[in-house]
């Protein structure tokens, strides 16, 4: 055997992996992050995105690294800190990503240096175990299919994110109506096939129709309502539309809580309409399926649990660090539906057909290695209980709505829809003005995110440029959104 004096790579492996390095860098990572998180929760001395251009980020990130490295991760914890926007902050009233509980994230610390890669039971006991408690819970609270003991069980499993869960759902649907085998033949060995979506779903509903090979046709576009709702009169004619295109309709896709307004979808309705039909219906919560831990609120998603899948992004509004996405289906047998695979170096029996195990959780994800991600999830509700993620649900959905009727009563701005969610999307038009109204939302957004005020982001409605907020922050307070309001007029001014 070799000694260590010999053996210098083996001597730095060792010193690499020291318990006791470990001990004193995480208290102290620790320490620096907690002050962190009181400095951003406060808001008063952070600018909430430290703005610098791209090549100014690259300059503070070399490419060079010196051949033993030695840099001390204090050092680099305090520039990552430095060079990030601040999701703690309130004044953060930007894209749909959450300011995770810390608990979460020191489950996620946890999950990284336990790193059981799931794939197969034996790689990950208490994460499979977990996986199955969460997605056990989320399917209980969306009610789906009559809830946990009824026949068909309702069932899923975790994923990377909102847009491979889509297209995990959308695969078991076209399994499920195409009438021909398109995972084994290709999607050309029958006649072409379709969703119906209203014209506001994410794009990643266009993505998993691109990668299915549907074409951009494949997801036919339904109208939408005042409300930016998907009018479900338009159902029927997108389908005549699509018959008339040769495409066989496989289902709709609904949305529960749309990206751009927030919208819900009347999810009864278009149900009624898919049961009629003999359509798969999928409904994208990623954002709002959260709703249903909302006393208040639930009603907003009342019909979800006729739905044959739901996505669910835990990372959006359940207080969890990126990403962690539930796929649900009505029926668990479902959820081994949108893959196949023939690995006998990971699953050594037999793959498909009924009481296969639920336990090697690869059959059912694209991913093979998986994170942990189900203990982020497990820690929140284990640690503080769904009421905790009704509340900031509630508190959230309840200040868009105070947000909204700001906006209503001040002459200078102007709302578009109504929110459902705590998603805002809204215009300045300053008074008097003859201006190129989507030129001042641009310039207006690109100096309050520039100066570090707020972070706020947009989108176009009807072609037309709105300033776009999602209250996701559960500090943020009415008093910051006036500011807003304020530090608009000062930027659209300037
Ligand atoms: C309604 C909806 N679906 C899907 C997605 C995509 O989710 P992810 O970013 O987790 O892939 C988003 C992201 O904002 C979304 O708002």
């Amino acid at each position: 055997m070799l000694s260590r004096m010999d053996d210098p790579a083996g001597d730095a492996l060792h010193r690499a992996f020291d318990p006791e390095v470990f001990r004193r860098d995480g208290h102290a990572a620790v320490e620096r992050l907690a002050d962190y998180l009181r400095d951003a929760l406060d808001g008063g001395s952070l600018p909430v995105l430290p703005w610098a251009p791209p090549e100014a980020a690259l300059a503070a990130w070399p490419a060079e690294f010196p051949e033993r490295g030695g840099t001390p991760f204090a050092e680099l914890l305090e520039r990552a800190i430095a060079g990030s926007i601040h999701l703690h902050h309130p004044r953060f009233v930007g894209h749909q990503v959450t300011a995770p509980l810390p608990h979460a994230a020191l489950a996620e610390f946890a999950a990284a240096l336990l790193n059981n890669g799931m794939a197969v039971y034996e790689m990950g006991p208490a994460a499979t175990a977990m996986e199955h408690a969460v997605v056990r819970f989320l399917c209980g609270a969306l009610g789906l299919g009559g809830g946990a003991g009824t026949d068909p069980e309702p069932g899923g499993v975790l994923t990377s994110g909102g847009s491979l869960g889509n297209l995990t759902a959308l695969l078991a649907a076209r399994r499920a109506g195409a009438g021909f085998d398109a995972w084994r033949d290709g999607a050309a060995a029958g006649p072409p096939l379709a969703f119906l979506a209203g014209a506001d779903v994410h794009y990643a509903l266009a993505r998993a129709a691109g990668i299915m090979g549907l074409g951009a046709d494949g997801l036919v576009r339904v109208p939408l309502d005042a409300r930016r709702r998907l009018a479900p009169e338009q159902l029927k004619p997108a389908l005549a539309v699509a018959a008339r295109a040769g495409r066989r309709v496989l289902g709709v896709a609904a949305n529960a809580g749309s990206t751009p307004v927030g919208a819900f979808d009347p999810l009864e309705e278009i149900a009624e309409f898919c049961a009629r039909e003999g359509l798969w219906l999928h409904v994208d919560g990623a954002h709002g399926a959260a709703a249903a831990l909302s006393p208040k609120y639930r009603g907003l998603v009342a019909g979800i649990e006729r739905a044959d899948s739901v996505v669910w992004d835990a990372h959006k509004m359940l207080l969890v660090p990126a990403l962690v996405t539930a796929v649900l289906f009505r029926d668990a047998r479902r959820s081994w539906d949108p893959f196949a695979e023939d690995a006998p170096y990971l699953f050594p029996g037999a793959v498909r057909g009924e009481g296969e195990a639920w336990f090697d959780v690869a059959h059912r994800t694209l991913e093979c290695t998986k994170r942990m991600m189900s203990f982020e999830l497990y820690a929140v509700l284990a640690g503080f209980g769904p009421a905790l993620l009704g509340d900031y649900v509630t508190r959230c959905f309840d200040l868009a709505r105070r947000f909204g009727e700001l906006l209503e009563e001040t002459p200078d701005f102007e709302l578009p829809v109504a929110p459902e969610a705590n998603i805002v999307c809204f215009r300045y038009v300053p008074l008097g003005g003859d201006q190129d109204l989507d030129a001042v939302q641009e310039r207006v957004r690109r100096r309050l995110i520039e100066d570090g005020s707020f972070y706020l982001v947009q989108t176009r409605l009807d072609g037309a440029v709105h300033l776009r907020t999602t209250l996701i922050h559960p500090r943020t307070s009415e008093a910051d959104l006036a500011d807003l309001l304020t530090a608009i007029r000062r930027a659209a001014a300037a």
